[in-house]
């Protein structure tokens, strides 16, 4: 077989013929918010919803993907940027394989967010902004970084020492001080219903 025949055939699966193997829109439904804010409890209850449905999911989580692809990375505003790069990057190849890729990240600068959405595509890109303020994250405080952020202990830290920069023009808005984790997800299927991400 020549080269340029093997060159085609590597290409010919391609992301319809998989979507329509799986019966799914791949798509990314990005979290973003402040530490505290809810994005993986919120995430995975989507994800757990999405899989009733018979939907192929994967849930990239920024405590998780820290401790691998980006252990390499700290919290400065160029390391926040190549793990949002990375993370997009990731997600596009789960988006092309079909599946619905769930991100939770803080992903703090709108730029960060603004490369994803690029390298992504706009079209499969949803993002949910967990706006919960930061006086309710840090009551919250579940891993006692907020204490820590305030003692100097852990430097540059989201909201406290370091920017969160709201998203001007969000899918959906989610506070998790106002409405339980229910009523939030029953407006997260809406809107990716809506969407047309699932049918
Ligand atoms: S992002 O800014 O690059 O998008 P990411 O979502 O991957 O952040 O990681 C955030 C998680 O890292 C937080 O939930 C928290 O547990 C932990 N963390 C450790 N140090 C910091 C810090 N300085 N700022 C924010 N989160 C931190």
């Amino acid at each position: 077989m020549a080269f340029n025949e093997l060159a085609n055939i590597d290409k010919s699966i391609t992301r319809r013929r998989r979507e329509s193997l799986l019966g799914q829109r791949g798509a990314v439904v990005w979290f973003t918010g402040l530490s505290g804010a809810g994005k993986s409890t919120l995430a995975n209850a989507l994800e757990e919803w999405l899989n009733e449905k018979g939907k192929l999911t994967y849930l990239l989580d920024g405590d998780i993907m820290r401790t691998g692809l980006s252990q390499d990375l700290g919290f400065s505003h160029d390391d926040r940027m190549e793990n949002i790069r990375r993370i997009a990057e990731v997600s596009k190849i789960l988006v092309h394989s079909g599946v619905i890729c769930i991100s939770a990240f803080i992903s703090p600068y709108r730029e960060s967010r603004e490369l994803a959405r690029r390298v992504i595509g706009e079209d499969d890109f949803y993002v949910i902004y967990v706006s919960t303020p930061l006086a309710v994250c840090e009551g919250r405080d579940p891993k006692g970084l907020y204490m820590k952020a305030r003692q100097g202990v852990i430097p540059e830290f989201t909201g406290v020492s370091s920017p969160y920069e709201e998203p001007v023009d969000p899918n959906l808005i989610l506070d998790t001080s106002q409405h339980d984790i229910d009523a939030c997800l029953k407006l997260a299927t809406e809107m990716i219903r809506a969407a047309g991400v699932i049918g």
